[in-house]
């Protein structure tokens, strides 16, 4: 492919045009809601006996879909099926792969509304959100294509007299995809072309609150032309076929993306080593994050406000980037804190059906136990400033919230909470602040706002994150510009987005002829 990588642009809803477009689309998926999905095993739709619901986080009444789901002889089937296709599609030609992805990404581009409306209908998601995660669904696909023909191209060697040499990247196998639920179309469709593209096959299990998205993504590279058995559809519970698919002899890699405590399972589990198994697995696991951003005392604090205010609340803080610390110099605090309880409080909160919507629901009823747990104990951690209720009752609406004066070592400060909850610390000075910063368990993202060069310095070598940003907000890496991963606890780095990607599902296999 000759035409250069280019991000997808975003929609503008100030166009009327646009926001008719969208209107349409919801509409579109309105009337497709409530049917039943199969399980897709070697291209051939699959029912079992047990099914899982899927409902719109901000109205539980409404049922997205029904999903048939897997037991563990489905998911043995599945891993036969995969393996078996793996013989074929391992020999296809990168190029061959690459234009499929193209196609995908095509299709994907003429029905972005309608992707990004099921986005909106099952995750939750506001319309700027919901058109983000398409854009970056289509980035990925686009990107990985290319950079599988760049890997696919003669690979640099040194010469040496009489001999012949040759690098090339060849797949590892069957491949088992674990998307979350928080960016169900970009993450779930970015780590199953990764690993397609690549020549491996797959069996995705799709995350439980957001199978229909990975459906429709299914419906589309079928339309596409991917053949039959490379990726296969299973959705089911984590516990009981997450595991029976981890440890499975036959499987070679794990792309996960999830928890801390799913990706430690599953990455302890795929250390051992099965009956007959022949290889050591890779896994691939990205996790959670505890993302701060730092406001030096030399800042510009209308800019640091509207920093913390979109990364910390922006799809209701569920993401792993999301800023869920803001660490203050002292001299700014009280301005900054402020100026965010300000901007916060002119977020409007209600079903992201509505275009003007800026704050949805949480995504189902655990997620809303566990973050208004958490706004309990930030009450007895500090003071809370802002939000800490509820919104309406048809979904799980949660106000965006504001905890001051917080402890660095508090468990607000040091749990992932995944939700619309953000402690204000305070530092004595900017080397404070830098440590408090590097204090927990993960190494994610994280921003610093300063207009002194020293300091920007400073954070550049000390600040421990994989993903580390100035004088801007701390979410939404694009893809080719901000290559995505975690130190510590927030994962294997793997910088999805970014050129080391794709070398994590192949292997590099050398033949020298001497002649
Ligand atoms: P989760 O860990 O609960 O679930 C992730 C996936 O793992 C789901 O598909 C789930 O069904 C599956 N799963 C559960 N138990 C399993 C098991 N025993 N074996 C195999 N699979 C199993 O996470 P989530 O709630 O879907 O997503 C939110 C988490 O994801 C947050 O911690 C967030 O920070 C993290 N996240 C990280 C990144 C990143 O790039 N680092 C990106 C997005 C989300
Ligand atoms: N890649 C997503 C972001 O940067 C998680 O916000």
């Amino acid at each position: 492919m000759n035409i250069p990588f280019v991000n997808e642009p975003f929609t503008s809803f100030a166009n009327p045009a646009n926001q008719e477009a969208f209107e349409n689309a919801l509409r579109q998926v309105e009337s497709e809601l409530g049917q039943q999905y199969s399980m897709i095993i070697g291209g051939q739709k699959v029912t079992s006996s047990r099914t899982l619901t899927s409902v719109n986080p901000a109205n539980k009444e409404q049922i997205i879909g029904t999903i048939y789901q897997a037991d563990q002889e489905l998911a043995e089937q599945a891993i036969q099926t995969a393996a078996e296709t793996f013989r074929s599609w391992k020999h296809t030609d990168p190029n061959e792969r690459a234009r499929l992805l193209y196609k995908a990404a095509a299709i994907m581009r003429r029905r972005k509304h309608e992707f990004s409306a099921w986005l909106v209908y099952e995750s939750g998601k506001t319309w700027p959100e919901a058109d983000a995660d398409t854009a970056e669904a289509i980035d990925f696909m686009e990107f990985y294509a290319r950079d599988m023909q760049r890997l696919s191209q003669p690979q640099p060697l040194t010469r040496i007299a009489g001999e012949d040499n040759e690098l090339t990247y060849i797949p590892l196998g069957v491949g088992i995809v674990i998307p979350p639920w928080n960016f169900p179309l970009a993450i779930m469709a970015g780590m199953t072309s990764a690993a397609l593209v690549a020549g491996n096959t797959v069996v995705l299990k799709p995350a439980s609150t957001t199978p229909v998205i990975a459906a429709k993504f299914m419906e589309l590279l079928a339309e596409a032309g991917l053949p039959d058995g490379v990726v296969n559809y299973l959705p089911g519970p984590g516990s009981e076929v997450g595991d029976y698919l981890v440890d499975h002899a036959l499987t070679r890699f794990i792309s996960f993306t999830g928890s801390r405590e799913v990706g430690l399972r599953i990455n302890e589990r795929a250390a051992r080593t099965a009956p007959g198994q022949k290889w050591i697995k890779r896994v691939i696991a990205e996790m959670g994050g505890k993302d701060s951003i730092v406001v030096d005392n030399d800042s510009d604090l209308e800019l640091a406000a509207e920093s913390i205010t979109a990364s910390a609340f922006g799809f209701s803080g569920q993401k792993c980037s999301a800023c869920s610390r803001a660490i203050i110099h002292k001299d700014v605090y009280d301005d900054v804190l402020q100026k965010v309880i300000e901007r916060t409080k002119q977020l409007t909160m209600g079903s992201p059906l509505e275009v003007g919507s800026q704050v949805g629901p949480v995504i189902d009823d655990k997620a809303y136990a566990k973050i208004n747990e958490y706004i309990e104990i930030g009450k007895s951690e500090g003071r809370l400033v802002l939000g800490g209720g509820t919104g309406s009752a048809e979904g799980y609406f949660i106000e965006p919230t504001i905890i001051a004066d917080v402890d660095p070592q508090a468990r607000i400060a040091q749990e992932e909470i995944f939700g619309p909850v953000l402690a204000f610390i305070k530092a004595e000075d900017f080397q404070d602040a830098l440590e408090i910063a590097n204090n927990t368990d993960y190494g994610l993202t994280g921003a610093v706002i300063s207009r002194n060069r020293e300091h920007l310095q400073q954070a550049r070598q000390e600040f421990f994150a994989g993903n580390l940003y100035f004088n801007r907000k701390c979410t939404g890496a694009l893809v080719g510009t901000h290559p995505f991963g975690g130190f510590n606890m927030s994962g294997t780095d793997s910088k999805a987005g970014g050129r080391d990607y794709l070398l994590l599902f192949t292997q590099a296999k050398l033949v020298s002829e001497k002649y």
